[in-house]
């Protein structure tokens, strides 16, 4: 199988690395920095053509899959153009940054032959795996989350997209803390409704957007979740779940406790990029195009990308009121 790659950055190196595991050839990228686009091919060795236009690549290319790994504020339009052409297209967190931009993307993929899959590669972690597993016949009461990650003024002044509500659609939620919070509603179910409050606590000046952020989190299961961007290391995220039977289980990062015993996990993929990653590409990545290949449904759709999203997006309205998702 082939694929072509939109927006060479960090996580680019990521898909492309993968790809490289999976034997999968990269026929296409796409960049609108021309000599980034002609070191990426070089480092990762591929023979690949390249665009500077977006629309250009998707009407031409013959890859079975397009991985979309460009600024958030870019998804939704590079989304639609790929299933307005039948094109499968894998695209990088979040789908998109407003509720108009979800039902946009529903809308066109209702006469689209290309399938959507939005990378939440952490649901492919080996403890995440066999903490769902675990809890198809437990009963929840209660689970928390936290996470606290460092993003300091070179990162943001290293790029033009992040931090800004436009481009970014928001900071720590849509971005650092995305992964913990889909992984709490996939595991405890999606809630109904939230209280929150995010604030700029110490990137003043630095970013129009949140670097901390408080939410509890109403369903059949009520969670909480707090976190921050204002660390100084990108501590493994935490999720402690509260049994019925008073048992707690511990997620932290990629290691699970059971009532303060840990798990044994026979985790042997590799984490390609940055720790804080996870090592879920891999799997993520060769489930879409098993996916493509055989016809079948991939599990993380619109519908499922869409989740998260809601929770976010009603977090930032909340402004420590009680909303509805
Ligand atoms: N799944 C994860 O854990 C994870 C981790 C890191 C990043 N991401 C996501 O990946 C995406 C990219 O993040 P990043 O850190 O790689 O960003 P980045 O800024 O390093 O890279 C973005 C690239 O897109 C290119 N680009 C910008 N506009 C373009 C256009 N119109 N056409 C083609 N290319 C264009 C830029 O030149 C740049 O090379 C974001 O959505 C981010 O949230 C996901």
């Amino acid at each position: 199988m082939t694929s072509a790659i939109i927006g060479l950055g960090n996580i680019a190196t990521v898909h492309a690395s993968v790809l490289n595991k999976l034997g999968i050839e990269v026929v296409e990228v796409c960049d609108v920095d021309l000599e980034k686009a002609k070191s990426f091919i070089n480092e990762y060795n591929l023979k690949a053509n390249i665009y500077l236009d977006y629309k250009e690549l998707i009407k031409n290319t013959k890859a079975d899959v397009i991985h979309i790994t460009t600024p958030h504020y870019l998804h939704k339009d590079m989304i639609v153009e790929c299933l307005k052409q039948n094109k499968n297209v894998l695209c990088e967190k979040p789908m998109c940054i407003s509720k108009k931009e979800i039902e946009e993307i529903k809308a066109t993929l209702k006469t689209s032959k290309g399938k959507l899959g939005i990378c939440h590669q952490n649901r492919y972690n080996h403890a995440s795996q066999v903490l769902k597993k675990f809890l198809e016949d437990k009963k929840v009461k209660y689970a928390t989350a936290s996470l606290e990650w460092g993003r300091g003024e070179k990162y943001y002044l290293n790029s033009n997209w992040r931090g800004k509500k436009k481009t970014e659609g928001g900071s720590l939620l849509i971005n650092q803390a995305y992964h913990t919070l889909d992984l709490l509603q996939w595991l405890n179910g999606f809630p109904q409704s939230l209280v929150g409050r995010v604030e700029n606590l110490t990137h003043k000046g630095i970013i129009n957007t949140e670097d901390i952020a408080m939410i509890k989190f109403f369903g059949d299961v009520d969670f909480g979740f707090s976190g921050s961007n204002m660390g100084a290391y990108d501590f493994p995220f935490s999720i402690s779940i509260l049994l019925d039977d008073k048992k707690v289980v511990r997620m932290i990062g990629n290691s699970l406790f059971i009532d303060g015993e840990q798990v044994e996990l026979s985790e042997n993929s590799i984490c390609y990029g940055k720790p804080c990653y996870g090592s879920g590409h891999e799997s993520l990545i060769a489930d879409f195009y098993s996916c493509v290949k055989e016809n079948k449904n991939f599990s993380i759709d619109v519908f499922e990308g869409e989740k998260v999203l809601k929770m976010i997006l009603a977090t930032y309205k909340s402004k420590g009121k009680k909303v509805r998702i």
